[in-house]
């Protein structure tokens, strides 16, 4: 068949414009994630436990810089789950976001929802995980985004790169320990062993045989891929003998950071690159607890994983040991790493921090307790522990606050989530033991913001009952700059002229320091309902969270995009005779 040259350059012309959009838009990639029970056999004890895809962790997910990703969640479980993209921005795209009562109400059992991600400015290492009760514990896994097609990493092209991702292992089921906790007020158990890319290692009881063991070659840089999914514990990470060079954190590429460990909070993700320059052997790399409170609860175990040269050598009878990790309690070594963290700044990765607030807000950041009635519950003094931001226990409605924000349906939450907490006092000292200090208030309280205006957040961290620690704050819908942390009371002459805001890194959690202080800034251009909290388990269900609502722009574009035909429903109507949750089969 003839066709013209004039039809052939228009057929060329068409073609080259699909190609370009295409790129623009990036690839669309599918998945289906199967959410259900499956079973593990760990520290000589098998348990059926919640998962993706019956894999723990759950699937990785590659994509680039720009694409879109549909994930396809099928819930063959026995109860609600909802699944977050933490770390991605999600821009005027709350309805994906997962956190359940935040952005939407649970996937009920028995039925799909698919979320739509959308990748547009972070790059590096992020992770996904389940935002219902405590079941993030075995439903996680890691988000890689690789830089946007035909752009390359700000670092030498490293040779190869390995996914390390640390969780909690619980001998018993996560969620009826939870359920315990929550009822009786009291402490939460603690986890029986911490876990590399879900092996516990050589340090616990029927693990040795099934250690993670990394191979590497001689002469060659790896890109480690760090992600913290821990339930309730910060964790220090080192490789005996070689040192680790800290290029990437929570989706931002740093200025280069040359250290011989990391700390890294749960909700923090890292990328790090090692060179294989020592003596062919075995290394051990070890991720161990870092804790800072007073109560000294947490699980003091240590998790490992091997470092393994390939070729011919006889290996050590037991690996090298890493002599710079730090102890459980170096809370020197914590801060020392934190505060060296500098954002590129770069022509190609430009840092764009708030020079003027427009709202400031100063959050404290404490463990508490609340009334129990005839003080039977099973914390201090018969009362119920707690945990709260402005002495503000959150409490989630039975309907997601997007949809009763979107919708304009009143009573489920109250718009005056306050800029300050309601007494001040010397936040940090010893023995905080009164009522007035003590003492929170259950609420669905949000703060609302205005579309791009600039925020600045103070996080005091205190030693109400004595219970001070790190804190790593977590904040969905945004990424933040890091501008400035301390020890102590927040002073509000001296410490601002300490920030720095030239090349703060960017951050989606911050680690706020044990009677210590973090300020972060950032610009409400995301409008929707994003939740602020805790990223321990236990402290975000006792309390310490919070929701901002960002209104709309004068445009569509700087409008919160309209909800997708379908969400899961909220209520009466979600309870499925399938549905049988633990809180149900308590009543
Ligand atoms: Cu890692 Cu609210 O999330
Ligand atoms: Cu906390």
């Amino acid at each position: 068949m003839e066709v013209s040259l004039k039809t052939k350059k228009l057929l060329l012309w068409l073609l080259g414009l699909l190609l370009l959009h295409c790129r623009a838009q990036g690839t669309v990639h599918y998945y289906d994630f199967v959410v259900k029970e499956s079973n593990f056999t760990k520290l000589c004890a098998t348990k059926s436990t919640l998962t993706v895809n019956a894999s723990f962790p759950g699937p990785a997910i590659r994509a680039h810089k720009g694409d879109t990703l549909y994930v396809n969640v099928y819930n063959q479980g026995t109860y609600g789950v909802t699944i977050h993209w933490h770390g991605v921005k999600q821009p005027r795209n709350s309805w994906f976001d997962g956190p359940e009562y935040i952005t939407q109400c649970p996937i009920p059992a028995g039925t799909n929802f698919t979320y739509q991600v959308l990748l547009t400015e972070e790059e590096g290492t992020l992770f996904w995980h389940a935002h219902s009760d405590w079941t993030r514990a075995t439903v996680h896994g890691a988000l890689v985004i690789l830089p946007a097609e035909g752009t390359t990493y700000p670092f030498p092209m490293p040779d190869a790169e390995q996914i390390l991702l640390f969780a909690s292992w619980y001998k018993e089921d996560v969620m009826v320990l939870m359920d315990e906790a929550l009822r009786y007020g009291g402490l939460t158990v603690l986890s029986d062993s911490y876990a590399i890319n879900g092996q516990p290692g050589d340090f616990y009881s029927c693990s040795k045989d099934t250690t993670f063991r990394m191979s590497v070659d001689y002469g060659k840089t790896y890109l480690l891929r760090i992600v913290n999914s821990v339930q309730n514990t910060d964790m220090f990470f080192s490789i005996a003998d070689h040192n680790l060079t800290v290029v990437g954190w929570d989706g931002s590429y740093i200025k280069p950071l040359q250290m011989t460990y990391i700390m890294i909070t749960p909700g923090q993700t890292m990328d790090v690159l090692v060179t294989a320059n020592q003596a062919l052997s075995h290394y051990y790399m070890l991720a161990s607890p870092y804790f800072d409170g007073q109560a000294d609860d947490f699980d003091k175990s240590i998790t490992s994983a091997i470092f393994q040269y390939s070729g011919n050598y006889t290996p050590p009878s037991s690996p090298v040991w890493p002599t710079n990790i730090p102890g459980f309690y170096d809370i020197g070594a914590a801060g020392l790493f934190t505060t060296r963290l500098r954002s590129l700044a770069s022509k190609e990765h430009p840092v764009d921090v708030p020079q003027s607030v427009d709202t400031r807000m100063f959050v404290t950041v404490s463990i508490n307790m609340m009334h129990c009635p005839n003080g039977s519950c099973a914390g201090p003094d018969g009362n119920r522990l707690a945990s709260g931001l402005n002495n503000i226990s959150f409490a989630n409605p039975s309907l997601d606050i997007l949809q009763a924000y979107y919708r304009n349906i009143s009573g489920y939450f109250e718009e005056n989530f306050p800029d300050k907490p309601p007494n001040l006092f010397n936040f940090t000292s010893e023995d905080l033991l009164t009522d007035n200090v003590t003492l929170s208030d259950q609420g669905t309280r949000v703060k609302i913001l205005d579309y791009n205006e600039t925020v600045e957040i103070t996080f005091q961290g205190t030693n109400v009952m004595n219970s001070g620690e790190n804190h790593p704050i977590h904040l969905h819908g945004f990424r933040f700059y890091v501008v400035g942390s301390g020890l102590g009371n927040f002073d509000n002459v001296s410490d601002p002229l300490t920030y720095n805001l030239v090349d703060p890194p960017e951050a989606n959690t911050v680690p706020v320091p044990k009677d210590g202080w973090a300020t972060i800034r950032f610009r409400a251009d995301n409008p929707g309902v994003w939740y602020m909290h805790c990223h321990f388990d236990r402290h975000m269900s006792w309390g310490m969270d919070t929701v901002f609502i960002v209104r709309n722009g004068p445009t569509e574009e700087t409008k919160l995009r309209p909800p997708p035909a379908y969400m899961p429903p909220c209520g009466a109507d979600a309870l499925s005779g399938l549905q049988q949750t633990i809180f149900q089969k308590e009543e």
